[in-house]
């Protein structure tokens, strides 16, 4: 191979590979929200012991489940719909950590680059067992 055919392929796999990053960026194959989901925490186990105080937080089954105030819950999917980042909770929103979305409470989109909600589940406070169910 002489020089200029050298140039010639690595000219072409240099393309190739900046068409290969471009057309990853924002197209990241997400997981899909689980759909069946239905458990339920035992918030007398210390194990849940993080739901027993205003703004505590857990994660089961990749759902990021919050304490909002006594007997006020929230589960969303902790999945960022941008890029699949995990999301955290910080006072009253849920933060992506790796372009700055933003949720509310509800999960909807407050702040982009995320343009899709994360999905929700239903919760249910009875005595000690917090149920989290689609
Ligand atoms: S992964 Fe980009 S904002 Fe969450």
């Amino acid at each position: 191979m002489n020089r200029f055919e050298f140039l010639k392929v690595a000219g072409v796999g240099a393309v190739a590979c900046a068409c290969g990053s471009l057309v990853s960026c924002g197209n990241k194959a997400l997981d899909p929200a689980p759909s069946n989901i239905d458990f339920t925490l035992d918030l007398s186990q210390s194990a849940n012991a993080a739901l027993t105080v205003d703004g505590g937080s857990l994660t089961n089954q990749g759902i990021l489940i919050v304490r909002i105030s006594v007997g006020n819950f929230t589960a969303v999917y902790r999945s960022c719909t941008h890029e699949g980042t995990a999301v955290n909770y910080q006072s009253n929103k849920f933060v992506c950590p790796n372009h700055g979305a933003t949720f509310d409470i509800n999960g909807n989109v407050t702040k982009g680059p995320a343009t899709s909600s994360l999905r929700k589940y239903n919760t249910q406070l009875t005595n000690n067992s917090l149920r989290v169910y689609s």
